[in-house]
């Protein structure tokens, strides 16, 4: 790599002015997932978004070493928001280590952030084979292939062990929902929703769970 190829664009000057309009406590749902539900609909409809349901999720271990990766957010609810994945990945480790739990939705193309904070729980089994089901034969057949966060020594090892599955389990047929795959539902303790303005003075309102359950949202400064 030479010292051109290390710096190819000049950072330090790439910034976008936010013109977009801004959000304010009046218009703001009474829950935040209500609210959710209102900005993941633009962003899927009209936010120029290849994947609006990817989130980053932030976990930490039992000794605080924080570890992020994009997931697909696969269905939310007042109850929360769901993904699934390897139990024996490295963020379920984390996990079933340390339940607190961060996800950010990154709609840049939209300027705007949303971030979650909250627990992390299993989905129930039946939860989990009901999504498993909907889930593309090769994809069902991916998720008993990899044993997710492990190191392995090739790229062949990987193919074998798919080409195994499938001779065994041919498309059409059902495939078993594997005993190490399955959700996580995150129930929000706090919902920031970022909006960015012109000048870098962009709105950020964010919902807090009272111990009886309703919301308060508040203003941070940007
Ligand atoms: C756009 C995108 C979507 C992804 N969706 C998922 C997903 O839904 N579930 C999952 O386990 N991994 C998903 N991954 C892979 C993860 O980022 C990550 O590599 C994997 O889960 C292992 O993470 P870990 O070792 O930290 O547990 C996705 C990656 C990208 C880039």
């Amino acid at each position: 790599m030479t010292d051109r190829d290390a710096v190819p664009f000049d950072l330090a000057s790439m910034r976008k002015q936010y013109r977009a309009e801004g959000l304010s406590e009046t218009e703001l749902a009474a829950t935040p997932v209500e609210q959710f539900a209102r900005w993941f609909k633009q962003a899927a409809t009209d936010g120029g978004l290849f994947e609006p349901n990817a989130m980053v999720v932030s976990t930490a271990d039992a000794e605080g070493r924080p570890s992020a990766r994009t997931v697909l957010l696969k269905h939310f609810d007042e109850q929360g928001f769901v993904f699934y994945t390897n139990y024996d990945s490295r963020k379920a480790r984390d996990l079933g280590e340390n339940p607190y739990v961060s996800l950010l939705f990154p709609w840049h193309p939209m300027a705007r952030q949303v971030i979650v904070t909250g627990v992390a729980r299993r989905t129930g089994r039946d939860e989990t084979a009901a999504y498993f089901r909907t889930r593309p034969h090769g994809s069902q057949l991916g998720a008993w292939a990899s044993a997710q966060s492990s190191v392995i020594a090739t790229r062949a090892d990987i193919d074998g062990a798919y080409a195994e599955l499938a001779t065994r389990y041919p498309e059409g047929e059902q495939v078993p929902v594997p005993p190490n795959w399955g959700g996580f539902r995150v129930a929000p303790q706090t919902v920031e929703f970022w909006q960015g303005r012109e000048n870098r003075l962009h709105d950020r309102l964010r919902y807090t769970e009272r111990s009886d359950g309703s919301w308060r949202v508040e203003r941070l400064s940007p």
